[in-house]
């Protein structure tokens, strides 16, 4: 197969605790990821002369070594051997940059499912995670995706009961996050309030999305260099709605609201549309078989 199609999901954080600061510099993480229906297209095709393209249509976004996808193809091709194979990769992005959704991670995973699909599958879903490890904490996850307890630097993964069906509306305010900051102020603040994270597991197993919304937290909100006026603002417009809970995801700066009622998700949607430019509506995915 030389020429295909694939999805990259986005991800969401229906809790996000850190507990502690390793000698490494990173993060031991304690997490539940859901993925969601939104996501990027990619289209790939494989080539023979060692060389990896790619082309985005956000400009802004650098289509050197910097970026993911050629990393993860470098990465996927160096494990596999075989210095003659090479890509073009297409990516038609919809996750917005800088907003706690794995956009680009889960381009990353994507690219290493679609080159293990092509050349025939020669790695498992677990050797998949582990040359994701090597590429950003949150690729692991996108490999397979749907809800999962991540641990570690995040690539840690348990499979969790599925989030039961609801739909969820998503909203990235204008500002942006810097992760490393947001880490560093986390160091110095110290968190008081952690996510109920066993409570919120006990939840996804009786498929309780009332229980689970309002427990979903986020430890990264309460150190929040800018933005919390944002955050307040559109959180208000989601419970105003109906919505059962809202959190951000990840670093931030979306924020994501969980509805039983796709109608009132709709409105809710429609109000944050005249305000925020991106706004989006969707729907969890289960983990994906491949
Ligand atoms: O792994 P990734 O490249 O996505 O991480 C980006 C940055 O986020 C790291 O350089 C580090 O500052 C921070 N990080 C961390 N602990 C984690 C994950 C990320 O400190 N578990």
């Amino acid at each position: 197969m030389d020429f295909t199609a694939e999805k990259a999901y986005a991800k969401l954080n229906l809790s996000l605790d850190v507990l502690s600061k390793r000698d490494d510099g990173y993060h031991e993480m304690c997490m539940i990821m859901q993925s969601v229906a939104f996501c990027d297209d990619l289209s790939l095709s494989l080539r023979r002369d060692g060389m990896v393209n790619v082309s985005i249509n956000f400009h802004y976004i650098p289509c050197d070594d910097r970026n993911i996808a050629v990393k993860a193809a470098r990465a996927f091709f160096q494990r596999l051997g075989d210095p003659r194979l090479g890509a073009d990769i297409t990516i038609k992005k919809r996750v917005p940059v800088c907003a706690g959704m794995g956009g680009g991670s889960s381009d990353g995973a994507a690219v290493l499912r679609a080159l293990n699909r092509m050349t025939g599958k020669p790695f498992s879903v677990g050797e998949l995670e582990s040359l994701g490890a090597s590429l950003g904490s949150d690729v692991p996850f996108c490999v397979a995706g749907g809800t999962c307890l991540a641990t570690g630097r995040g690539e840690k993964l348990t499979e969790a009961p599925p989030l039961p069906h609801c739909t969820i509306v998503i909203c990235k305010p204008r500002f942006s996050v810097s992760t490393p900051e947001l880490f560093t102020r986390l160091d110095s603040f110290a968190a008081k309030l952690h996510p109920d994270t066993a409570g919120l597991l006990s939840c996804l197993e009786n498929s309780d999305l009332r229980g689970l919304s309002q427990r979903m937290y986020n430890v990264f909100e309460n150190v929040l260099p800018q933005g919390k006026e944002d955050l307040s603002k559109i959180k208000g417009v989601f419970i105003d709605n109906g919505a059962h809970g809202a959190v951000m995801t990840g670093t931030g700066s979306a924020v994501f609201g969980l509805f039983d009622d796709e109608k009132k998700a709709l409105t809710a949607h429609n109000e944050l549309k005249r305000t925020y430019r991106e706004v989006f509506i969707t729907t969890p995915i289960k983990r994906l078989v491949f």
